[in-house]
């Protein structure tokens, strides 16, 4: 199976491009940040487990599959994982939301993980973990790990931008897990931002971005 996928499509460079803009606002940001979660997630979503059913239309009865109760858990970094949780979870009902708080620490780029809350069956379900930049890894190496401690096998990240480095860390130290992005950017600067990126997501997810 593919395990980094980078997902080439109009739309979604479109969106990208809008994010990357300087002048776009919060408001317009948060709804590219949706457009793309929804452009992404086909191929987030396509090694979901089905169960076969049988459904009556008003003509007859045909075959179907739904999506295999436990749903999966989508696990949003926060805080800029959140807009791209609440999307995907409109669009699979069967899905809870588990959090992994975690700050970057701006010299040092150190973690500090003050929040996890994760369902208590999350061992026996999918993990679809969202957090818009891929960056050093060093989050998401921590939400990874949190995860296999918590007895998760299956995980898909979503990213709308990652760097080589950051997936050359997490596709070494979790060579199973499978990356869904964007955008596959150029390099990190020693700041620990993505270049030409779109600076910090949760900053102008959240209108938080003062400089
Ligand atoms: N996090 C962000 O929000 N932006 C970057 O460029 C890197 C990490």
């Amino acid at each position: 199976m593919k395990l980094l996928t980078e997902v080439n499509n109009p739309l979604i460079t479109d969106r990208i491009t809008r994010l990357r803009d300087v002048q776009t606002s919060g408001r317009e940001f948060r709804q590219f940040v949706k457009e793309i979660t929804i452009l992404l997630a086909t191929e987030a979503t396509k090694n979901l487990p089905v169960t076969d059913v049988e459904v009556e239309t008003p003509l007859r009865v045909t075959s179907g599959q739904l999506i295999t109760k436990p749903g999966p858990c989508i696990v949003s970094i926060m805080r800029a994982g959140n807009v791209m949780a609440e999307t995907l979870r409109d669009l699979i009902s069967e899905a809870s939301i588990g959090f992994i708080g975690l700050a970057r620490q701006p010299v040092t780029l150190e973690i500090d993980d003050y929040y996890t809350n994760l369902p208590n069956d999350i061992g026996d379900r999918h993990c679809i973990v969202v957090d818009p930049m891929l960056a050093t890894g060093n989050s998401l190496c921590l939400a990874l790990r949190k995860l296999a401690d918590a007895g998760v096998s299956q995980i898909t990240v979503v990213n709308i931008l990652a760097c080589p480095e950051g997936i050359q860390r997490i596709t070494s130290e979790y060579p199973t897990v499978h990356i869904v992005v964007a955008k596959i950017d150029e390099a990190l600067n020693d700041k620990g931002y993505i270049l030409p990126g779109l600076g910090d997501a949760g900053d102008r997810i959240y209108g938080t971005d003062d400089h």
